[in-house]
């Protein structure tokens, strides 16, 4: 039973207004829950309920959703007894009763589930990750997927890709991988100011220096990892990409560096990064509009690149199984707040299993403190967690959590080994 909600209205990592939701056990004990929020947000994710006063944070206060909080949903749920997260997700799914829980706010729907899950970790007195794992999943590990060099809408630089991410796939444990995020990002700030670039920060904590030409980064981030003393490849540090394709596509071409490229101008372009450095996975190589696209990116890159779809995907389970039918990449980007439950990010990610496909837990470019990715990642045993550069709290919140993780137990780290995970 949840004796009792509470949400307030507090900063994320960006300093725009998110939810904070306090909910409290018959027993007295309390859990919380921080929502984030994303910036290069996919047209089909579930809706943030925003104030859309121009005097208060510009129109992104979330009082509204705040109050659905404390009035509807506590109304909803206080006092009521639920048998599992399922049973409360359903519950407000239902009360919601929109198809992109635009009414009450996927915000304010996200947060209460998330702290419910947490409530039910709580009584059944075990770590919230083990909660989560699913019956006949292996918990493990996941490699931390570092973003080091940010662009697109998380910079103000003139790079046309969002991410780059370094993943110490080879790394003989989750802390010896930190220590590989965190050696390589010193080196990488070494070579940049070495090479005259500013080393000012994007928002997921990512260097944002004024280059144009992906290709330049990727250089520079093999010479980084080579610098720290690792190997780049798959069996050291590897690089993935999160180009966000969908932000610079525009009347049917992609816009990159200056250059507009067709969508099989741009595969090649990606066929020949893959060839010439050690790209193991591309996220958002094409627009989330261009699904003929897609598969004909997944024909010919299958097998040498992992591809994973955000935007395209939405962490929706019917997107998802839409795509897994019709070929259209082979892996899944899972943010919990696309969705807007635990529930259905869980099964979406059970839909990717079944099919072979692998996934990549992901925070938002907008974070709170709260860690719980690092437990969504652990315990669904996927293999891989996104969550930002190896610096700024919010970020390192969610690879301290691991590292703890790490040390209270004896999982297994690493990539999975499965259809689709390579
Ligand atoms: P977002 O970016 O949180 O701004 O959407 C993250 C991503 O694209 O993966
Ligand atoms: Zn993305």
């Amino acid at each position: 039973t949840i004796a009792g909600l509470k949400a307030a209205e507090v900063l994320d990592s960006r300093g725009r207004p998110t939810l904070a939701v306090t909910l409290r056990l018959p027993d007295g004990r309390q859990v919380r829950a921080g929502v984030p929020s994303g910036a290069s947000t996919g047209s089909r994710e579930a809706v943030e309920l925003r104030d859309g006063d121009p005097h208060r944070y510009g129109g992104k206060g979330v009082l509204r959703a705040v109050a659905n909080v404390n009035e509807e949903i506590e109304n909803l749920v206080a006092g009521r007894r639920f048998v599992d997260l399922a049973a409360v997700d359903r519950a407000l799914i239902q009360a919601d009763g929109t198809a992109t829980k635009a009414r009450l706010g996927a915000n304010a729907i996200v947060g209460v589930s998330m702290a419910a899950a947490r409530a039910f970790a709580v009584l059944a007195d075990e770590p919230l990750w083990r909660y989560l794992t699913p019956a006949g999943v292996l918990p493990r590990l996941p490699v931390p997927h570092f973003n080091v060099v940010n662009g697109g809408m998380h910079a103000p630089n003139r790079l046309d890709f969002q991410e780059f991410m370094i993943a110490p796939r080879g790394a003989p444990s989750l802390a010896e991988a930190v220590r590989a995020g965190a050696e390589v990002y010193a080196a990488l700030r070494g070579q940049l100011s070495g090479k005259g670039f500013a080393t000012g920060l994007g928002d997921e904590g990512g260097f944002a220096p004024e280059i144009e030409a992906p290709e330049d980064v990727l250089s520079m981030l093999v010479e980084a990892i080579t610098d720290a003393g690792y190997e780049p490849g798959p069996h050291g540090v590897a690089i993935a990409l999160d180009p966000a394709a969908s932000e610079f596509y525009r009347d049917g071409r992609y816009h990159v560096a200056g250059e507009r490229l067709t969508t099989d101008d741009m595969i090649a372009r990606y066929e020949a990064m893959v060839e010439r450095f050690p790209v193991w996975s591309i996220e958002d190589g094409l627009a989330e509009s261009d699904w003929d696209g897609w598969v004909r990116l997944t024909e010919r890159l299958q097998g040498r690149v992992q591809l994973v779809g955000d935007d395209l995907l939405v962490t929706n389970p019917d997107i998802v199984a839409d795509a897994i039918a019709r070929k259209a990449g082979n892996a899944a980007l899972i943010k919990v707040n696309q969705v807007g439950t635990v529930t259905e990010t869980l099964e979406t990610m059970r839909r990717c299993r079944a099919a072979g496909w692998a996934q990549m837990v992901s925070h938002r470019s907008g974070e709170t403190e709260d860690a719980f990715i690092a437990d969504l990642a652990v315990g669904s045993g996927c293999g891989q967690l996104k969550t930002g550069a190896p610096a700024r709290g919010e970020r390192v919140a969610k690879y301290n959590r691991l590292i703890e993780i790490e040390a209270a137990g004896n999982l297994p780290y690493g990539p999975r080994r499965a259809g689709g995970d390579l």
